[in-house]
């Protein structure tokens, strides 16, 4: 029993949150720019400042740094602007990299690139056969992959992806258009096989995905829709510092209540392109 004093309620338990340094790959946007729309945030009318995206990602870049991650670059390409969202270049784990087969042409030269990286880098790469946009829609949750389809990845890559990587895959549908990737609808938190904890947007799902979310993670945070509507989802957690949108406001709280360290970024140039912190970061398992 811990001693409270009087009139102090005692605290319900939060978890000891353990940080785990993490090895990324990310893509500086030095060609960014808006000049398509396959997403509801895109809009190629509106002005973008390269250099402003450039700075923004310099800080999420040292942000990792200062967290003691082991950050790659891939050098960006001229006319690929979606090319700093690296988290859509593959999904890696056990040195495998399931390499990336976009659903929109304009960015189906970003597949190639990457695997390229990740086979002059020592990963053992996997050409997929499927569409499928890598850890946009792949998230690794203790030993299962949360996947998500609707908009981009196609179910049958996640049966792909299963027998590549001999790891349970859990479909997940996605029914709002501004969520299109699992990675703007969900967050994982703590990643620890059996200590699981994510958080998510319900209105991102249809039914059956709910209920399975609901009972896999009955302790998951539900994030309002005002920091959806900031990608505050779209974050990166070494199991105790969580990377996120700095509009993200109740998030932030809730994170603090569960015992993580919010770290606020602004990314507001990178939203122009439907992506944010995760996005930009692609999580590399050897
Ligand atoms: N403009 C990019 C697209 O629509 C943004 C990708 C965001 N990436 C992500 N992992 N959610 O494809």
């Amino acid at each position: 029993m811990s001693i409270t004093h009087e009139g102090e309620r005692p605290q319900a338990a939060v978890p000891v949150r353990r940080a785990i340094a993490r090895s990324v790959l990310m893509c500086r946007p030095e060609h960014f720019t808006v000049v398509y729309r396959i997403n509801p945030w895109m809009d190629p009318h509106l002005p973008t400042d390269t250099s402003l995206a450039v700075r923004q990602w310099e800080v999420l870049h040292q942000t990792y740094r200062d967290l003691g991650f082991d950050v790659q670059l891939i050098d960006p390409i001229d006319g690929l602007p979606d090319m700093v969202y690296a988290a859509n270049g593959g999904f890696v784990i056990d040195n495998i990299a399931y390499g990336a087969s976009f659903t929109y042409p304009e960015r189906q030269p970003e597949g190639p690139a990457y695997m390229h990286w990740f086979e002059e880098n020592g990963f053992d790469v996997v050409v997929p056969e499927n569409v499928n946009e890598g850890e946009g829609d792949f998230l690794l949750v203790g030993n299962t992959i949360l996947a998500g389809t609707g908009f981009r990845s196609a179910s049958n890559s996640h049966e792909e992806l299963a027998g590549v990587v001999g790891r349970e895959v859990i479909t997940l549908n996605l029914v709002n258009p501004s969520f299109y990737h699992l990675d703007t609808a969900v967050a994982v938190l703590d990643g620890t096989p059996g200590q699981e904890h994510i958080a998510y947007l319900p209105a991102a799902f249809d039914e059956p995905s709910l209920a399975i979310l609901r009972e896999r993670y009955p302790d998951a945070i539900i994030v309002t829709n005002e920091d959806a509507a900031v990608l505050g989802l779209n974050s990166f957690s070494d199991g105790r510092n969580v990377v996120i949108a700095t509009r993200a406001i109740d998030f932030e709280r809730q994170l603090r209540e569960n015992g993580y360290t919010p770290i606020g970024v602004d990314l507001s140039e990178l939203l122009l392109g439907g992506g944010g912190v995760k996005c930009c970061t692609l999580e590399l398992r050897r």
